[in-house]
């Protein structure tokens, strides 16, 4: 499978929806990944589990499971290509730090077991011929530092590719993640790797590929209400050229457009309570927006959300979007010798190769678990 950009949405519960994930593809992402969804749920062919799996404009998508047990991870693969033929990946969640999921085993409860995450990517891969790629964490916690032994389990089992967020359990999703850590972590690899964590601007996009030498970045929160941080990493990452920053109207519509679409998916009421969360990041960096902001958080109706960003546009419509990137340092600066120039222009296209463990026609049952 070949991916046509560098530039990948990353999976994010609760807002990485069908048609959030078909809205962002339209700004030039390479995939994008579904939120995570239980193998039990997938196996059971639970009523609430079952939606995650519907795909549409969204191509190409890679589904993400999660789960500890590697026979049941590798039935759950086999039933998401089963019932939804048109799904171009797998990637198992191995980086979750959610209580729920960590107490079962799962997410990034799997970072202190390497072996395991071993058997489980085996088990997947063989029940399924589409690349099957992991998303995976620095490890439990500060003293539990993992990374290095699960992505070399993962590719002795065959992953195609590996996610990295380059933070610890421990740490969630607060703080400065740890470039530091992971400098030319590529040249160690032999799969595509994939770099998640505070990309906010293309800069920051640009920075983490100099830093790992990865073969592409995630993009998480930094482009919920900022489609256009796809778009403008995208083009720097192809040209070396940064287009400009949007306007506020353009903002105003790209939010209105996403509403139309979440709306139409999911009814008005609960389209808005959807859209709470998000709408009020796309007047990120808009002068004294906070009151708007405010609003933008408790819209209950389709012309509530039209209403108040047409006040907003008249009065800034025409401004630029400029405070994306905040002026904050989002990657630290790296005690280790970065490349000169990014990965991206002039190099071989990001594709997830089938490696030897890859067999095409394997949709039977999977193996034993340890296989
Ligand atoms: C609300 C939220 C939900 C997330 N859900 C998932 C998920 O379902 N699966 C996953 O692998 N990562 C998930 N992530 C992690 C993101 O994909 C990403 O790796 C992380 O947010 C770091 O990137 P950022 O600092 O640029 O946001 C989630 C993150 C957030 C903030």
């Amino acid at each position: 499978m070949q991916l046509d950009g560098r530039v990948i949405l990353a999976p994010m519960s609760r807002y990485s929806y069908l048609q959030y994930r078909e809205f962002m593809m339209r700004f030039g992402a390479c995939m994008c990944v579904t939120e995570m969804v239980s193998d039990s749920g997938i196996v059971h062919g639970d009523r609430r589990t079952m939606p995650y799996l519907e795909t549409g404009d969204d191509h190409p998508v890679a589904v993400q499971i999660f789960g500890d047990d590697p026979e049941l991870m590798g039935r759950a693969a086999a039933r998401v290509l089963e019932v939804n033929p048109s799904v171009d990946a797998i990637d198992v969640n191995m980086g979750c730090p959610v209580e729920k999921v960590v107490r079962r085993g799962a997410g990034s409860s799997l970072m202190k077991d390497p072996a395991l995450c071993g058997r489980i990517m085996a088990a997947v891969k063989a029940s399924v011929d589409v690349p099957v790629t992991a998303k995976i964490r620095l490890g439990w916690s500060s003293g539990s530092i993992t990374f290095r032994e699960v992505i070399s389990e993962l590719e002795s089992a065959g992953a195609d590719g590996i996610g990295l967020h380059v933070r610890t359990r421990a740490e969630k999703y607060a703080g400065m993640p740890h470039y530091d850590l992971v400098g030319n972590l590529r040249d160690e690899m032999s799969v595509p790797l994939m770099i998640s964590g505070n990309i906010y601007t293309p800069e920051d996009a640009r920075r983490a590929m100099e830093i790992t030498g990865a073969d592409a970045v995630m993009v998480a929160r930094g482009a919920v209400g900022n489609p256009a941080l796809i778009s403008r990493t995208d083009s720097m990452l192809r040209t070396g050229e940064l287009p400009e920053e949007p306007t506020v109207s353009q903002q105003a519509d790209w939010c209105l457009e996403l509403a139309r679409m979440t709306i139409a998916a999911e009814g008005e009421e609960r389209g808005c309570k959807i859209m709470r969360s998000i709408a009020a990041n796309f007047m990120t960096g808009v002068k004294y927006s906070h009151q708007v902001r405010l609003e933008l958080t408790r819209i209950s109706t389709y012309a509530e959300l039209e209403s108040i960003l047409s006040r907003v546009c008249e009065a800034r419509g025409d401004e630029r979007i400029t405070a994306h990137g905040r002026g904050i340092l989002r990657i630290g600066p790296c005690r280790c010798t970065p490349r000169s120039s990014p990965r991206g222009r002039g190099r071989s296209p990001l594709a997830f190769r089938a490696s030897p463990a890859w067999r095409p026609t394997a949709r039977g049952p999977p193996p034993p678990a340890g296989g």
